[in-house]
């Protein structure tokens, strides 16, 4: 395809390859991540998810020579070869590969049966036959590699000898390990092998594959049916380097508002005033703690998107006030399509201005969605974003705190939208094929900056649809799970690898979206929901309902003690979020972020840590009263008992249904709130700390919880430090004015009270 190598340029941090047939290029973006770009197609597009390249790049020193027909390129950590057809091969400074190019034939997968090929087609998926693809990368594989990240792919953590495609779909069956791809699309993945870890994101938006090795033992590969082979080769010492690589590019997830970081609840629909008043009295009633209510699609006008159905909702805004003042913040939802209906503001402004995509005879391209017939915003656009963006006026004035995009891959009931419907990406006419796997991206980043326009808070969006660099804009949920044991196994690994993946801010639909959920699976979902970022019980029409009070009291208790547990480790929480902000590090980490080099975290399911020091080893069988939890390295300390207990160890933890294990980190301090109801009820002025045993380090971090000061330095940050019997407090950055006027510190069983005025303290424990 490209032909012969004739030569190479240096320009700047580039190594411009000439090809007998093409272009290549190579980005010294910094001596640890690459850009590899081949150029195939006329046009060199915008990177909807690297949004300014030149800024992102370091000063790199390297060198390029000939060495035996390949240009070899040497920075201070990789060595590189290019060769004929653009193959490379990428080696860390020691000399050992790290990632070489595959030179034989793949072998073909044979031909799928008759019977395989009508359930294919039924699940939308492409036979062998069908697939074509403009490029394909394939890379040798030496046996013990363990792939991870892939957005949110249904299965287990480690990716090895599974395929995927990356092409946004809604598909309301319940989804399986061998399901190829579901709502999002990232194609970004890591690998650990045997030397240095790294990462490698494929920018590229067309429907696209990987195979991780399920062809073939001896390589892996992706490929996309269009547009330029381009790709980031992201190295890291360690794979929290990689994380922070990838994040560098794509953008990372910002401190959000803390109320967001509370208990959600959402059904749906909670479709009238009344309803919504009794769910919100419910709440205080029985004293379960919650900041959010979402009303799902009947609180509109015949699911018109940005009105409101006035029948069920005779006055929204005295409606929000008064849950306001009781301390609650309303999320509606958005869909993207757009009703069909002359006099209606949304739809009569899009056509006017001609905001919307087109068939190919120009005209203004119809599909179905819930309000029947509707047209598809042209997101690519600025200019339609912009008008999306200012849309959500008219929720603001209502007294909305959060959208939820929904729908947005984009859906269509009649059948997918075909590849050559025209969208735009900017001024560039495109096509449906193109803009597909980033259309929600698009309407998530519309919403995002329409809200901080008019707010000024820091936005609060949920998104089911993504692409690359989508967590700068919104949060997502995994879609339509069901209420089945399995769709609880699979969250913690989904989870975990949207966390890998720069989508930090992520939950499951707590209790399951579809199907019944029995008392014991609520139960063990909120056990895993209080310690996922986005923590929300959600459930579809016509299913059983599944608030926390409605299967008894023993159930409402045990369901009260983990949203309570949340909402005392808020300001652990609020610190993880500081740390994705910093360095791209997921709030829920799957073990072998942080242990790489123990194995026996490369196939951990069913464990994960919540930010540095707590792990969290749930119940994910029914009936299971007893848990086989792996501690790794270091002394641990069981959260419920105190026991301390020894890493680098399985042990058998009883589990009844009332219990999830949690392990503290030796050497951890964690701080809490105290007790609230919603965020904001107390004004915290001292700080619980849960100092465990050992010597260890950890970061505080303070500030208003609203708004963008923060950016301006508006926060204060706190370093407790323990070592050998004694915790230094000291704050070592101070912006923000409400300090806290003390501690309370419990240690072994005892509790301390301290006053804090000055910057540092020393407490004896
Ligand atoms: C989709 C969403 C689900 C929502 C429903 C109705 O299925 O994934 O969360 O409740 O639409 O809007």
């Amino acid at each position: 395809m490209f032909g012969k190598l004739m030569g190479y340029q240096k320009e700047n941090s580039t190594v411009l390859l000439e090809y007998e047939n093409s272009l290549g290029k190579l980005v010294m973006i910094s001596d640890q991540i690459i850009r590899v770009y081949g150029k195939l197609t006329t046009v060199e597009r915008i990177s909807a998810a690297v949004e300014d390249l030149d800024s992102l790049l370091e000063h790199t020193e390297f060198s390029v020579e000939w060495e035996d027909g390949k240009v070899k390129v040497t920075t201070d950590s990789l060595v590189i070869y290019a060769a004929d057809e653009f193959k490379l091969d990428i080696y860390d400074k020691e000399g050992n590969p790290l990632c070489l190019d595959y030179r034989k034939e793949r072998t073909a997968k044979e031909a799928a049966s008759e019977a395989d090929k009508l359930l294919m087609e039924q699940e939308g998926h492409q036979t062998e036959e069908e697939k074509s693809y403009a490029f394909e990368i394939v890379k040798k594989k030496n046996g013990n590699e363990k792939f991870y990240g892939l957005g949110d792919k249904t299965g287990f953590l480690n990716k090895d000898h599974y395929s995927y495609e990356m092409w946004n779909t809604d598909n309301p069956a319940p989804q399986v390990d061998n399901f190829q791809r579901l709502y999002k699309s990232i194609p970004f993945f890591l690998v650990l092998g045997n030397a240095m870890p790294y990462g490698i994101f494929m920018d590229n938006t067309f429907r696209s594959c990987f195979n991780m090795g399920e062809e073939s033992r001896e390589y892996y590969y992706f490929a996309a049916e269009q547009g330029d082979l381009d790709y980031y080769f992201i190295a890291g010492k360690a794979l929290p380097e990689v994380v922070e690589g990838y994040t560098r590019l794509t953008g990372r997830v910002k401190v959000p508002q803390l109320w967001t970081l509370g208990y959600h609840q959402s059904r749906w629909s909670y479709s009238t005033e009344e309803e919504v008043r009794e769910l919100a009295k419910k709440f205080r009633e029985y004293h379960i703690p919650c900041d959010v209510i979402h009303l799902d699609i009947d609180y509109m006008e015949r699911f018109k998107v940005f009105t409101w159905g006035k029948e069920n909702f005779s006055d929204p805004k005295k409606l929000l006030a008064d849950l306001e003042k009781d301390g609650y913040k309303v999320v509606t939802i958005i869909d993207p399509g757009v009703k069909v209906e002359e006099g209606y503001e949304v739809y009569d402004e899009g056509v006017e201005h001609n905001y919307f995509a087109l068939d190919t005879d120009g005209s203004i391209y119809v599909n179905e969605v819930w309000p029947g017939d509707a047209v598809y915003p042209d997101f690519g656009r600025k200019e339609v974003r912009d008008w999306w963006g200012g849309k959500q006026k008219h929720l603001l004035d209502m007294g909305v705190r959060g959208v939820w995009n929904d729908m947005n891959e984009p859906a269509s009931f009649r059948g997918e939208i075909p590849d050559d419907i025209q969208f735009h990406q900017e001024e560039r006419l495109t096509t449906h094929g193109e803009i597909h796997n980033v259309y929600g991206h698009y309407m998530a980043e519309a919403t995002y900056q329409g809200l901080a326009k008019l707010d000024g808070r820091r936005p609060f969006v949920i998104t089911r649809a993504c692409y690359a660099g989508t967590q700068k804009y919104s949060t997502a949920w995994t879609g339509d799970n069901h209420s089945i044991w399995a769709h609880l196994q699979m969250a913690v690994p989904q989870l975990c690898n949207l966390g890998l993946s720069g989508m930090a801010f992520v939950g499951t639909d707590v209790g399951g979206f579809g199907s019944d959920v029995t008392p014991e699976l609520l139960i063990r979902w909120v056990q895993i929901g209080c310690f996922s970022p986005l923590f929300r019980n959600h459930s579809a029409k016509g299913t059983k309902a599944q608030e926390p009070w409605q299967f008894g009291e023993e159930v409402m208790n045990i369901y009260r003690k983990y949203v309570e547990l949340r909402y005392r480790l808020l300001p652990y929480f609020y610190d993880a979020f500081y740390e994705t902000e910093k360095k791209g590090m997921p709030v829920m980490r799957p073990l072998v972020l942080q242990y790489e080099k123990d194995k026996n975290t490369w196939n951990l399911n069913d464990e994960f840590l919540a930010g540095s020091s707590l792990l969290v080893s749930p119940v994910v069988e029914q009936g299971a009263e007893k848990k086989l939890v792996y501690l790794p390295e270091g002394t641990w300390y069981d959260y419920w008992t105190g026991e301390a207990l020894s890493g680098s160890a399985y042990l058998i933890k009883d589990a009844p249904l009332d219990v999830c294990p949690v392990f503290v980190k030796g050497g951890a301090v964690i701080p809490n709130y105290p007790p609230q109801e919603y965020m904001g009820e107390k004004q915290v002025e001292e700080l619980i700390l849960d100092v465990y045993e050992g010597n260890g380090s950890y970061m505080h971090y303070q500030e208003d919880g609203v708004s963008f000061a923060y950016e301006n330095g508006v926060f204060n940050q706190y370093a407790f430090i323990q070592e050998n019997g004694k915790l230094t407090i000291r704050l070592v950055h101070q912006g923000y004015q409400e300090c806290y006027k003390g501690f309370e510190i419990r240690y072994k069983g005892t509790v301390k009270k301290v006053s804090f005025e000055g910057k540092e303290l020393i407490v004896h424990l």
